[in-house]
């Protein structure tokens, strides 16, 4: 049974149930714990907390959630169920059936037969394990369902107790593992040996709020949730694995195309008895990491040295190697990218509007790292030599961390280049030197934002007292303090001086989102006074004020103005929206493959980034800057709608990431369909406010990924009146009208090309005008003419080296050696040996005897038999040089 087919009878099995069915949400969703969704119910959270009704009629839903677990992206192929990507089916009772309906729902999906819509699974093969002391569920499983006593197995918390491993619903759970028989191990059951019994469906009676702890078994359990909800999750690929009959994930109809194409692409054989089973593994990455990167290029991540931008490029790279490690000479990804986007656009049609955007990024990637590959082999190679020459067995960790930081390198690609080498790698001064680089990166990221920090200390205001944004519609609000924040822990009142985040039940201050920066402003209270220099948010719902008591002090509890500075707020919106002008405006003229990757807009400035392969020429930019100038002269009303998901979808709002299904969204439209975005940003209400919006600059950003810059409002006017002050000075400089400056530049331009082109010619003849008397001073060596001479000081190494070639080709058929020395001001000490063809006939070397000179004057040279040069840095020695010389010359 094909993937796409186990989904949709998942899907109907539990529809026929009266469940609703809810697409996938993003990979990406807006929660500071979660990198990428990693379980089914991540979405429904809130409804489990009971925080949020469940906007389902009958209160049950079910949905085939992408999920992403990168943490064991080592066993990746090693073993035969790690997927870094799987599709995790499941339905969801918001406080309706429980336990029995739980099971009864997913007994009946696996063992009903195929004509009836099930799996047909033999139910002589299916085991179930329980939480210790539910005997409720072990009673359902033996009693109601008839599932022998000894298939039904007790395991502790850390198997059979589900949490988010974080704060939030959990609860005993019950697995049902299928038996893949006597060949993949031991007997027992799932407690025996948890390979041939493959885990496919994990059931939790999701009833308990979890507190802080560590880990899976180590937690604090603060009580019941407001309603027993069920929360289930069935792994696609793993029920796929069993259906189509093969070994493992990595083989099943979605995957297998790409193990084939590898096959083809390195000519390597997958499963080849006679090779080890290294290279198996290397195929399974190569098909589990082209999937799991194309699903989060296809949810708008793009390769990155940080965050998801950075797991996205570990996958990339791994593919890149494994493929070359399997034999691959040239490019692979675009046919590895295209193999997955096949299999998987029957169930994720949106694929096929992506291609392109994936299919660029992908092969952008490849491009960078093959370079990087390139240079950091050649790194690689010198430092190796190196380590040998020196009689060691041991490449330094500060080397392998170069290759990592510098040049990409994964640690497992040093250490196999190093084996192949026959050298170690000092991986504990490795690993001392990325310690250290983590630490310093979060300790930027504390300073700055709240990007990796430790968030446990807003955990209660997130949950207890999301904030309430009233900045839309007013610049001034009274709000009470709520919370108080210094280094990390909460304190009860900061003085003045002080710096100190703020915590308020009500703000009008935009926190940073979307690209827009947080407001300026200030926080009031009697004759206290607090500068607001920066506003975070904290997942969705919690506004963190960075402010510094400038005046008086400030206590938890009291009331206080928050107030936003207006002269901020304006420039910010007119950058905002001029933002959103321009990414229409760029899609206007590039086309709809160049999405967004990026953005950042602060009062007077922005900038943007998107995906797009060669960089714009002068027509495209000045085409964008007039069509965004025009929508602005056109004086639009900006709208803002607020509607669901699919409503602002289904208008042709450009969604971003991180949206939910089910989530209130707001969508900003300026001129009707010209622009239309989901956005919680700040704007102007028509677009001529926004004023002139000014271009600076196009540029790369990274590998696909290009920036555009521009000014808007009066900093646009400043930005364009600078210039003209510009083009006046130049034009009273030359004499010229500000409209002839370019033409006389050009003719400029043109006459000192002439002008220097002339006084090359000068130089030449100057230069070789002392020719002929060099060639009078030669020594006769036995009827060999033997040039050697120091120039003037400053003479450079080109003009030795025309002098040399003109005097080898003077020489003609006389055999003559030449060498020329001259010093510059900074010590270097340049030259140049040349010798004509009947010395070279007679066996003496231009490159050899460059060897020789360099020994005395502290340098080394290269080039070839008739001609060498080079550079050393003692001048001192050049006399012995040339003794050397005339005594080889000689010999
Ligand atoms: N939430 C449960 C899991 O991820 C179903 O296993």
């Amino acid at each position: 049974m094909q993937t796409h087919e186990i989904r949709e009878r998942f899907t109907q099995h539990f529809v026929k149930a009266g469940h609703e069915a809810v697409p996938s949400a993003s990979l990406i969703l807006d929660d500071p714990n979660l990198l990428f969704v990693n379980a089914g119910m991540v979405p429904f959270k809130p409804y489990f907390l009971g925080q949020q009704n469940p906007p389902f009629p009958n209160g049950k839903a079910t949905s085939i959630q992408k999920c992403v677990r990168t943490l064991d992206i080592e066993e990746v192929g090693i073993t035969t169920r790690h997927n870094t990507f799987f599709q995790m089916a499941g339905n969801f009772s918001f406080g309706q059936y429980f336990k029995k309906g739980a099971i009864e729902h997913a007994w009946t999906l696996l063992t009903g037969s195929v004509e009836d819509g099930g799996y047909g699974l033999d139910p002589q093969r299916l085991w179930v394990t329980v939480y210790l002391d539910d005997d409720e569920a072990a009673e359902i499983w033996e009693q109601h369902i008839g599932v022998p006593a000894e298939r039904i197995q007790r395991l502790g918390m850390a198997d059979n107790y589900w949490s988010m491993g974080i704060p939030g619903p959990c609860g005993p759970c019950s697995e049902i593992y299928y038996d893949r028989g006597p060949e993949y191990g031991k007997e027992g059951g799932p407690v025996a040996d948890d390979n041939r019994y493959m885990e496919i469906w994990n059931l939790v009676f999701m009833e308990k709020e979890r507190g802080e702890g560590i880990g899976k078994d180590n937690f604090e359990i603060l009580g019941d949730l407001p309603k027993k909800n069920i929360d289930t999750g069935l792994g696609v690929e793993r029920v796929a694995c069993i259906l189509q009959g093969v070994d493992n994930v990595y083989e099943t109809d979605l995957l297998r195309p790409v193990i084939e194409a590898a096959e083809k692409v390195t000519g390597t054989v997958y499963e080849d008895p006679s090779t080890e089973r290294i290279n198996d593994i290397r195929f399974r990455i190569i098909a589990d990491h082209s999937r799991t990167a194309m699903m989060i290029m296809l949810d708008g991540v793009t390769p990155g040295n940080v965050g998801r931008g950075y797991i996205l490029r570990r996958l990339l790279r791994r593919i890149i190697r494994s493929a070359r490690l399997l034999g691959a000479k040239g490019r692979t990804m675009e046919l590895f990218m295209n193999t997955i986007m096949d299999t998987m656009t029957p169930s994720y049609p949106e694929i096929a509007d992506n291609r392109d955007r994936i299919l660029k990024a992908a092969v952008a990637e490849e491009t960078a790292f093959l370079r990087t590959l390139e240079s950091g082999t050649h790194l690689f190679e010198q430092a190796a030599s190196q380590v040998k020459k020196e009689g060691g067995t041991t490449l330094s960790g500060a080397e392998a961390f170069t290759l990592h930081d510098t040049y990409g390198f994964p640690l497992d690609l040093t250490l196999e280049m190093a084996a192949e080498a026959g050298l170690e790698v000092d991986r504990d001064g490795f690993n001392a030197l990325m310690d250290e680089q983590i630490a310093r990166a979060k300790a930027d990221s504390r300073a700055k934002k709240h990007g990796h920090a430790d968030l446990s200390v807003y955990r209660q205001f997130v949950d207890e007292h999301p904030t309430e944004f009233t900045g839309f519609e007013e610049l001034n609000s009274s709000a009470k303090v709520i919370g108080l924040i210094r280094d990390g822990e909460q304190v009860s009142e900061a003085a003045e001086g002080e710096d100190v985040e703020v915590i308020l039940d009500v703000t009008p201050l935009y926190a940073e989102a979307g690209g827009q920066l947080g407001d300026r402003g200030t926080i009031q209270a009697g004759s206290s006074l607090l500068h607001v220099g920066d506003v975070q948010k904290i997942g969705k719902k919690l506004w963190v004020h960075k402010a510094t008591v400038e005046r008086g002090g400030i206590s938890l509890g009291e009331d206080v103005e928050a107030i936003v500075d207006p002269k901020w707020r304006h420039a910010a919106r007119q950058a905002h929206s001029a933002t959103h002008l321009i990414h229409a405006a760029l899609r206007e003229v590039l086309g709809p493959t160049a999405v967004q990757a990026g953005s950042m807009n602060k009062p007077g400035y922005l900038r943007f980034d998107f995906n797009y392969t060669e960089g714009l020429n002068a027509e495209q930019m000045e085409a964008i800057e007039k069509i965004t100038n025009e929508a602005v002269d056109s004086d639009w009303k900006v709208n803002t709608i607020e509607t669901s998901l699919e409503e602002a979808k289904a208008m042709g709002a450009m969604a971003l990431f991180g949206e939910n299904y089910g989530d209130v969204v707001r969508v900003v439209e300026i001129g009707g369909p010209f622009s239309m975005e989901l956005c919680g940003g700040t704007h102007v209400a028509h677009s001529s406010q926004i004023g002139p919006v000014s271009i600076l600059g196009e540029s790369s950003v990274g590998s696909g990924v290009r920036r555009i810059e521009a000014y808007s409002g009066l900093d646009s006017f400043q930005y364009l009146s600078k210039e003209r002050a510009l083009v006046e000075g130049m034009a009273t400089a030359m004499k010229a009208k500000p409209e002839e400056v370019p033409e006389r530049v050009a003719a400029l331009t043109q006459k000192l090309k002439e002008a220097e082109k002339t006084i090359a010619e000068l130089h030449r003849k100057q230069l070789l005008s002392g020719v002929n008397e060099l060639l009078a001073a030669a020594e006769n060596l036995d009827g060999l003419s033997f040039v050697h001479k120091r120039l003037p000081d400053g003479t450079g190494a080109g003009d030795l080296r025309t002098l040399a070639m003109e005097m080898k080709s003077k020489l003609g058929n006389e055999a003559g050696v030449i060498v020329l020395v001259a010093a510059d001001d900074r010590g270097r000490v340049p030259f140049v040996v040349a010798t004509s063809k009947p010395a070279q006939e007679a066996g003496h070397s231009a490159k050899e005897l460059a060897g020789v000179l360099g020994q005395y004057i502290s340098g080394n040279g290269g080039g070839k038999p008739d001609m060498a040069q080079g550079s050393g840095s003692d001048i001192g020695g050049f006399e012995q040089g040339v003794n050397a010389i005339r005594e080889q010359l000689q010999a």
